[in-house]
């Protein structure tokens, strides 16, 4: 039976978009089926804006960043922003999914994009989820695609900090993002040598990472890596009630960090928060294969009908989950396991 496939990227863009929307184009040609992109995520469904992919428009962008769909968080068709109200436009979604004669979606996306494909499924979209996000905070998978080319980048980073850190014997603080978690952190930071890791998952004292500091110089390597997830939690107010100027208040909590540290330890603090170049990119091997798997393993659930699944990674296996199982707590780094303390076996401070 020949099918109409839908499908479409939601929330921030992540290396290996492409390698999923490849794949399953591919997959689904295999059975005869055509495929259309929605652009901009559910917004496309919501006016309507959505293209036919052929061959031609998948060709050579396995090894790109980003998503040929375009994607934004910013729309979400239950609470629409008009004239600063929120409208719910669902029902204009499942009217134009209807109208244009689709079989089914599939949803690309983190936690709040399977957010919104749940409630639409809930009201009779027939919906598969692929989990995404540079994050890796989805639940119900090991990993998301788009982990590992992030990590590569910021430890790239962390490696080119290094040589300029040892030879002006300075402490370099580099911010990661992460949004709640710390796994990108955490990783980046172990593959990259640094001297002290701090996530949201372990609160930090600030004065515990200038002891930290303070050991390693008087040891004799008079240099530092500090490595600061996005999320990063003090675990008491020092570093607002340091007598620091508005301004430094009211930065980055990097540039907090950095302002204590030099203040306390003497020595010479720089920081740098590397943003967005670690959503950018080529994706690494890693990320084009497992983002190829789940393009792949999405259409066959179309094909199986299994709506309201998600597809994920547990082990070295491909698996389906409901969409709810993945989508009711985040993943976070568990402070008692073997990646932590493998960490702090490497004598890296967590700052508590
Ligand atoms: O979820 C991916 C992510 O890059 C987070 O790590 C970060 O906090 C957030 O998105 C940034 O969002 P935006 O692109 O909207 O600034």
């Amino acid at each position: 039976m020949s099918r109409r496939i839908a499908i479409l990227t939601g929330g921030g863009d992540c290396p290996g978009l492409n390698a999923v929307i490849r794949a399953a184009v591919k997959t689904a040609r295999g059975y005869g089926w055509d495929v259309y992109g929605v652009r901009n995520g559910f917004d496309g469904l919501r006016v309507s804006d959505t293209f036919r992919l052929s061959r031609e428009r998948i060709r050579g962008i396995i090894h790109t960043g980003g998503t040929i769909l375009g994607s934004t968080n910013r729309v979400d068709p239950f609470a629409v922003d008009v004239n600063g109200q929120a409208e719910d436009q669902s029902e204009l979604v499942l009217k134009n999914f209807k109208n244009e004669g689709f079989d089914a979606l599939i949803s690309i996306g983190g936690d709040g994009t399977q957010a919104i494909a749940q409630k639409l499924h809930e009201r009779g979209l027939p919906v598969v989820a692929v989990p995404k996000t540079i994050d890796n905070d989805v639940s119900a998978t090991d990993v998301t695609f788009g982990f590992d080319t992030a990590v590569e980048t910021a430890c790239d980073a962390i490696d080119k900090l290094h040589p300029t850190a040892e030879s002006h014997q300075r402490v370099m603080v580099v911010e990661l993002m992460g949004r709640t978690v710390g796994h990108i952190a955490l990783h980046a930071g172990i593959a990259g040598g640094a001297d002290v890791i701090l996530i949201p998952e372990i609160p930090f004292d600030v004065d515990k990472v200038c002891d930290a500091i303070d050991r390693r110089y008087n040891a004799g390597r008079e240099f530092a890596i500090v490595v600061v997830a996005e999320g990063a939690e003090p675990a008491n107010d020092k570093l607002q009630l340091n007598g620091q100027s508005k301004d430094i208040m009211q930065s980055p909590l990097t540039n907090r960090i950095a302002h204590y540290l030099q203040q306390k330890t003497g020595k010479v603090v720089r920081g740098m928060v590397l943003g967005h170049l670690q959503r950018g990119g080529s994706p690494t091997t890693n990320d084009r294969v497992l983002g190829s798997r789940f393009g792949a393993a999405a259409v066959r659930l179309v094909r199986e009908e299994k709506y309201g699944q998600m597809v994920a990674l547990r082990g070295n296996a491909i698996v389906s989950v409901a969409i709810t199982d993945a989508i009711a707590q985040l993943r976070r780094v568990d402070p008692e396991g073997d990646v932590v303390q493998t960490a702090r076996d490497l004598g890296i401070s967590f700052g508590d």
